[in-house]
């Protein structure tokens, strides 16, 4: 299984340093709030215009009016960028699909830990490259993780979904495995990896890829 940690949880006064400890992952997950959609600020393309990224980039979106920040994301290199289906809506979310397929990018649809799995109608599943499964609420690292996930991914894969399964929040070494197992693609680790020493996380990250 593919990992993609998430740098939220990241020391910002070394942030290379600490994005260079994990330069064998095989994606890094940035994690943009805007203190609307969810209840907490991140940052930003003017911070992270200052980093050299060792990996390809994907954004994950937690703010209000996701295509006002596609042009953003998209100059800054991000592979993908996947937004909320809870403040869009399926229409909506119908034309952000296809203006992120439209520029060559992975187009990502994302659902909170919260909301009934079924918004992801054929249609929306059909323009999606990659469903995001929050398993947890979105807005703050460090939370518990919620077992329901596996029978998320199950039920997305059910489906007929072929595209990427990613799984974010509170995952870590004991619930990868189960999630691999699941049918998840890739999965985002933010406290797991980033709050363990620096020698620590290459070991962790091929963990992970060996599942
Ligand atoms: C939460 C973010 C997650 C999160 C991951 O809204 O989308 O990416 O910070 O961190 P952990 O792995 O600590 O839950
Ligand atoms: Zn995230």
């Amino acid at each position: 299984m593919k990992i993609s940690p998430s740098i939220l949880d990241a020391n910002y006064q070394y942030f290379q340093s600490e994005i260079d400890s994990i330069s064998t992952a095989d994606r890094i997950h940035l994690d943009v709030m805007d203190g609307q959609f969810v209840p907490n600020i991140s940052f930003g393309p003017p911070v992270f215009k200052q980093i050299k990224f060792p990996v390809e980039i994907e954004a994950h979106l937690m703010v209000d009016n996701p295509g006002n920040f596609f042009d953003m994301f998209e100059g800054l290199g991000c592979v993908g960028i996947t937004f909320h289906i809870e403040n869009t809506g399926e229409t909506k979310a119908i034309e952000l699909l296809k203006n992120l397929k439209n520029r060559g990018l992975k187009a990502g649809i994302c659902v909170d830990g919260d909301t009934e799995i079924e918004v992801l109608t054929p249609e929306i599943l059909e323009l999606s490259d990659q469903v995001l499964l929050m398993s947890i609420k979105a807005g703050f690292g460090g939370q518990q993780f919620r077992d329901v996930t596996y029978d998320r991914i199950k039920w997305v894969r059910s489906q007929g979904f072929t595209g990427e399964i990613e799984i974010d929040g509170g995952v870590n070494l004991d619930n990868a495995p189960k999630l691999a197992e699941a049918g998840a693609d890739i999965v985002v680790i933010g406290s797991a990896l980033l709050k363990q020493p620096i020698e620590d996380r290459a070991g962790i990250i091929e963990q992970v890829q060996s599942y």
